[in-house]
């Protein structure tokens, strides 16, 4: 998967598949079971780092995973997430940052932001980085929202979130994650881009799906959102494990002879 394959995937109608990945480990299991769109997230920061936002989350644990995702991955498109404070002081930062997170193994980065970022998205561009862009509920502007809540509903918003995608793809933008708007919005989004749409919670009218890969699995159960579908329940499964564990290493049950030298 390349970054050009992700507007040939727009123009065949063929879904972008797209998941979180933070470590080698899954990013194997996630280029394994063929999905092959992986973004390292500075989700990392809520579900890895056991933070409340992803504010805190610094360039150089988005360097770090960027590296164990892109040394483990063969043929995987890897999207680096640009952490809060990365590209907001000023263009050249902003530059700097993303050609890091390129240094260490991504293809793409992605920002959150629209008219806003627009001469960031475009000096990149120029460059050579490729950006993906990052509407609706853009998490780094939590405080801001007062809280994680779907954007776009009223006229005012919707207008100004069709008018900020058409501006990120202006400047250059490969494809726009839409968090959390109506599915009505994210289609009419859609149908206007010629680059491709990545939903979160934006209904299924996107060009592809995204989402954090410990959602999906069950295993990050502190704030699970109306649009997460867990595909299987880990965290449960793992609980179980380790409760049979502690029980039978307790009871002397584990080491048995089959886990013991002779
Ligand atoms: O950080 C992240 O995982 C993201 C997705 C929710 C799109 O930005």
């Amino acid at each position: 998967m390349t970054v050009p394959d992700l507007q040939r995937y727009k123009e065949d109608t063929k879904k972008i598949v797209a998941v979180t990945a933070y470590d080698a480990l899954f990013a194997r299991i996630v280029e394994q079971a063929g999905i092959e769109t992986i973004l390292v997230g500075d989700s990392l920061g809520m579900v890895v780092q056991g933070k409340p936002t992803t504010l805190s989350v610094t360039m150089s644990a988005m360097l770090y995973h960027t590296r164990l995702v892109a040394r483990a991955v063969r043929q995987s498109l890897v999207i680096g997430d640009m952490p809060f404070m990365s590209y907001q002081i000023s263009k050249e930062e902003a530059l700097r940052n993303a050609g890091r997170l390129l240094q260490a193994g991504a293809h793409a980065v992605k920002l959150e932001g629209g008219a806003v970022v627009a001469d960031r998205v475009e000096a990149m561009t120029n460059i050579g980085i490729p950006v993906i862009g990052h509407l609706g509920m853009t998490p780094q502007a939590v405080h801001q929202y007062g809280g994680y809540k779907v954007r776009g509903k009223d006229q005012h918003q919707a207008e100004q979130l069709i008018a900020d995608a058409k501006i990120l793809e202006q400047a250059g933008a490969r494809a726009i994650v839409l968090e959390a708007i109506p599915a009505r919005l994210a289609k009419i989004i859609t149908e206007q881009l010629t680059i491709p749409t990545i939903g979160i919670g934006a209904g299924p009218h996107c060009d592809g799906q995204v989402l954090v890969l410990y959602d999906l699995l069950g295993l990050f159960e502190d704030f699970v959102p109306k649009f997460v579908k867990p595909y299987a329940r880990l965290r449960a499964d793992a609980l179980h494990a380790l409760q049979r564990y502690k029980k039978e290493v307790e009871h002397g049950i584990f080491p048995g002879s089959s886990e013991s030298y002779t």
